[in-house]
């Protein structure tokens, strides 16, 4: 080593010792989490691996000046986890978190927008999505770009049904991990510490157990002197499962006010112009999806017949739906349901009964129906209710946002009763039921699938069925526009709901 050297070595020390800001380390182990967003409000969540006393700073500049902090403790009650209410906020603005642990600053910051204020009218955008089990996290790469104020989480937020156990709601654990998993997902949980989330789950990330309905796994068939026979067992699961969810939702996820948690997770806020009323498929019963085939012995078919009794959401909350929708000043309203709610998917029942004897490897006609008899279609009699009701009181500016298919297709309206964005498949193996339904409705001349959704989407916009999710721009009280964008941030289909005064 020469002279130089030695000098050189001794002033990277120096400065290493005086200049370098000290390195922070990471703390807390799951979050910054955003949710519960107002104009004014919103709830931070954040995890720690023992019990420890959190600081949240709060600033609407990165320098932190001025600065507001909160205080909050983990402890194992909650799984060392906290959710921090701030208030006294100011609309549409853009806000700066840390975090300090035990009086140690977090490396994780976090920052979000609130949501502008009620009424306001702008250009504000949402993305939205349902259905997150495999490695593929592209779609969180994507949403960021579209700027939105926060997603709209439609559910199948991870799998936990099968992912940790069947049974994985009998327990404080299950229920702990299920959230620790959530919040660690590859990519997304980066994209959370800027974006804030609503969530409602749908059925593998609620009870487990099929979520006590008719499921496609258990679901036999079996041939016998020519003619097709299937049983269609419902599993079920003790009353404490439910209990158990719910709660977790309240305890662990950054939640808007739940109106009424005996029956389920349904809530709703404002955002700007426009209000959301999220809705809960899993609403109390212990079998939600009921008996709605019934078999003919004489004809031995299996027939589509559901009684007025089977109901999806429930009067309950449909009560609140209806009172909630005549009391909005919104200009826009959207109801927002894991599953959807678009009417002429009663076709893809209707055909699914039709073929019923057709049997193809482990597929068989009569799946069809079935799984699109867990959708709003499989219950008539309620959804008519709710259509006469939107018709009789002149309600105007109602669209749907839905998950759960593993497709992403959109219907202005026309067959769909309210024009509907059913945006699925944010992280799943395939989506490509939209182009096979198309080619078996089109193909055995069982239906025509624009008849059904009738504004594209992955898989009939597009040849390649990439993962993919929803972006909503609400444009003041001009129109809506939706659109259907794929995983490397491609938009597959798009169109506008106009506004109708
Ligand atoms: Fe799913």
């Amino acid at each position: 080593m020469n002279r130089h050297s030695v000098f050189a070595l001794s002033l990277t020390v120096l400065v290493a010792v005086f200049f370098i800001p000290e390195v922070h380390a990471q703390y807390i182990t799951h979050g910054p989490v955003t949710g519960a967003v107002t104009a004014n409000t919103c709830k931070v969540y954040a995890r720690t691996s023992t019990a420890s006393s959190i600081q949240l700073l709060v600033s609407n500049n990165e320098n932190f000046t001025p600065v507001v902090t909160y205080h909050a403790n983990t402890s194992s009650a909650l799984d060392f986890s906290a959710i921090i209410q701030l208030s006294s906020l100011s609309s549409n603005t853009k806000y700066f978190l840390k975090v300090l642990v035990n009086g140690k600053e977090d490396a994780v910051r976090g920052s979000f927008r609130t949501f502008p204020a009620t009424d306001e009218k702008g250009d504000f955008t949402f993305v939205t999505g349902s259905c997150q089990e495999t490695e593929n996290m592209k779609v969180f790469d994507a949403m960021p770009k579209c700027n939105p104020y926060f997603m709209m989480h439609t559910g199948d937020f991870t799998y936990p049904d099968y992912m940790i156990a069947r049974n994985y709601a009998d327990s404080h654990w299950g229920i702990d991990s299920s959230y620790r998993r959530r919040y660690n997902e590859k990519v997304m949980k980066e994209m959370l510490q800027t974006i804030p989330i609503d969530y409602v789950f749908d059925d593998d990330d609620y009870v487990g157990a099929g979520a006590g309905r008719y499921h496609i796994n258990g679901f036999n068939s079996w041939r016998e002197k020519g003619h097709i026979y299937y049983s269609m067992p419902a599993d079920s699961f003790p009353p404490h499962w439910r209990r158990n969810v719910i709660k977790g939702y309240a305890d662990y996820f950054p939640h808007y006010e739940l109106p009424d948690t005996a029956e389920g997770i349904f809530h709703s806020f404002r955002f700007g112009n426009a209000e959301f009323f999220v809705l809960d498929r899993n609403s109390a019963k212990d079998y939600p999806d009921g008996a709605c085939f019934k078999y003919d012995s004489l004809k031995r078919k299996w027939q589509f017949a559901p009684d007025s009794s089977l109901v999806l959401f429930g009067k309950k909350q449909m009560d609140w739906l209806k009172k909630s929708l005549l009391a909005s000043t919104a200009d826009w309203k959207f109801i927002v349901s894991g599953v959807p709610l678009n009417g002429a998917c009663e076709k893809l029942i209707k055909a699914g009964v039709k073929i019923q004897q057709l049997h193809w490897k482990d597929w068989t006609g009569f799946q069809l129906a079935l799984g699109f008899t867990r959708y709003w279609a499989g219950y008539p009699h309620e959804r008519n209710d709710f259509m006469s009701f939107v018709k009789s009181n002149n309600l105007k500016n109602i669209i749907v946002i839905s998950g759960d298919t593993h497709h992403s297709v959109m219907d202005d309206g026309t067959n769909a009763g309210l024009p509907e964005m059913n945006a699925s498949g944010l992280s799943v193996a395939t989506t490509e039921l939209a182009k096979y339904l198309k080619l078996i409705g089109n193909g055995l001349g069982l239906y025509r699938w624009n008849n059904i959704w009738n504004k594209g989407g992955i898989g009939i916009s597009s040849r390649e069925c990439k993962n993919g999710f929803g972006k909503v721009r609400i444009v003041r009280n001009e129109f809506v526009e939706m659109s259907i964008v794929d995983e490397d941030n491609k938009t597959i289909s798009t169109f506008q709901v106009p506004f109708q005064k």
